[in-house]
Parts: structure tokens; sequence; C-alpha cells
């Protein structure tokens, strides 16, 4: 039986070798690149979050993802799909309702524990390789404890998702009526990137297909659970790429909606 003394948390301590590490390769790379690329993201998300502008473009109704559902009283009225009820002020982002959870989403990932652990806190930094602190607790006590929500951001996350979906469905549009352009690909290509992302999400897996004893008598629930374990299994290449896809799909918009750009027409 495994008791608290020789669980993982509290393990008996490693063997005496001088060596601080014996891996010879060049381990260092991925926490460097890791704790580089999230860190070039966080800032640019964050003074998109707060810049509080070019986030719409009138003409064909594309909204930038960080700026969905906007429901701030300082969106325009046609971006705001779900009404406006939130105070404009500075500090709160438009999109202050859907944000705080998609931040919560990600930063409880399982993929994303292991990155910014290894990159941030060297908990470990790599496999093999001691941990950067003298003690470890893992994730039993507050406030990592908290990762175990992962499973409720997922519903929310998945909610957004649509939300995301519906403003790709919108954003078919032209001043004459019916329109189609590039901003409507960059859309529709992060909206399935997000879904490839999301459905490969470890919770989704399980909602799936958890907690069945026959995967015969569940024949719904068996592809589903196939699908979504298919996704799984690249679920760090989805989280690096809808990282990419959302960032560049929100500069996409900004860059339209500022003018600096034309959006390339096909229809309308
Ligand atoms: Fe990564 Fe759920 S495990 S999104």
């Amino acid at each position: 039986m495994t008791t608290t003394e020789d669980s993982a948390v509290s393990s008996p301590p490693r063997a005496a070798i001088k060596a601080r590490n014996l891996r010879i390769d060049d381990w260092r790379r991925g926490p460097i690149l890791t704790v580089l690329g999230i860190t070039v993201w966080v800032a640019y998300a964050t003074f998109r979050v707060f810049y509080q502008g070019d986030y719409w473009v009138a003409d064909y109704h594309y909204l930038t993802p960080f700026y969905s559902p906007c429901v701030s009283e300082g969106c325009v009225p046609e971006s705001a799909h779900f009404g406006r009820f939130l105070p404009d002020h500075p500090l709160i982002p438009y999109a202050a309702l859907s944000l705080p959870f998609l931040l919560a989403f990600r930063l409880t990932c399982y993929y994303y524990r292991k990155a910014y652990y290894r990159s941030f806190w060297l908990s470990p930094p790599a496999c093999a390789v001691p941990d950067g602190h003298a003690k470890y607790t893992g994730e039993t006590r507050f406030p990592l404890i908290l990762q175990n929500f992962h499973r409720y951001f997922f519903y929310l996350a998945f909610a957004i998702s649509l939300i995301n979906t519906w403003d790709a469905i919108l954003a078919f549009h032209s001043p004459d009526g019916f329109g189609l352009g590039l901003g409507n690909v960059v859309l529709w290509a992060n909206v399935v990137l997000l879904w490839c992302y999301t459905l490969g999400c470890h919770s989704c897996r399980h909602v799936m297909g958890g907690r069945m004893k026959h995967f015969s008598k569940h024949p719904i629930r068996y592809r589903l659970w196939t699908f979504s374990s298919v996704l799984n299994a690249r679920h760090m290449m989805w989280a690096w790429i809808t990282l990419a896809s959302l960032a560049l799909t929100d500069l996409y918009v900004m860059a339209v909606a500022a003018g600096w750009i034309t959006d390339l027409r096909f229809i309308g």
C-alpha cells in the first residue's frame, strides 16, 4: 500500500551523486524557449487587452478574440453581440467576462503546468535534473491544489469557444450583406485551432470516455473519446499553435481596424 512517506511528494532523497545532473544534451533549450515564448505572448496580450481600441472592423464585422464577448459599455454597440453591461473603465477589459476564465483554463492546463513548472519555477527544469527548490510539495496544498479546478474551467472554455464560433459566423458580412474576405479565413482558422486545443483537453477526454466499464456499450462516447484522444496526443502542439493564432488573428483585426492594411475581399 502507498503511504504518504513513499509518495512522490515526500520520497526518499536522491542517490549521493556529486554531479548536479548527468545529462549531456542541451536540456536548457526547452525551458529557455518556453520562458521567451510565454513572456512575449503575455506582454502582447496585456497590451492589447488594455488598449481598448482597434478591435472591431465595422464594414466586415470582424471582432478580435481578445475582445469577445465585448460586454463593456465602451464597446461599439454592433460589436456587443451579448449586450453591454460592464462599466467602461481603463482597467476593466472589454471582454472581462471571458478573459479571466480563459486565463484560468490555460494556467491550469496539464501541458502549461508542465511548461511553467519547468521553465519559470525550475521544479524540476527537466527530466533527471534536480529541482531548483529545496522543498517540493507538488499540488497538495494551496494555491496549487486549485489546479484541480481545471475540469470546471474546461466547461467555461467550451462555452467561450462557442462564442468565438458565433463571432466568426457573424463576420460573413459586408456593407452590401453577405461578405467574404481574408479576415474570414483568419477568424475561422483561429476558431478551428481553438477547438482542436479545447476538445483535446484532458478533461474533455475524461468527459467523453471516463467512468465507463464497457466502451462497446457506448459506441458514440467511444468515438468522441477516440477523437478527443487523437487531438490530445498533440496537446502541446495545439497549445502553442493557438497562442500564435490568437495573437495573429488579433494583429490582423487590429491592422484592418486601424487602417494599416485593407482586407483582401473575395465577395462583398
Ligand atoms: Fe490542456 Fe485541459 S489539459 S486544456
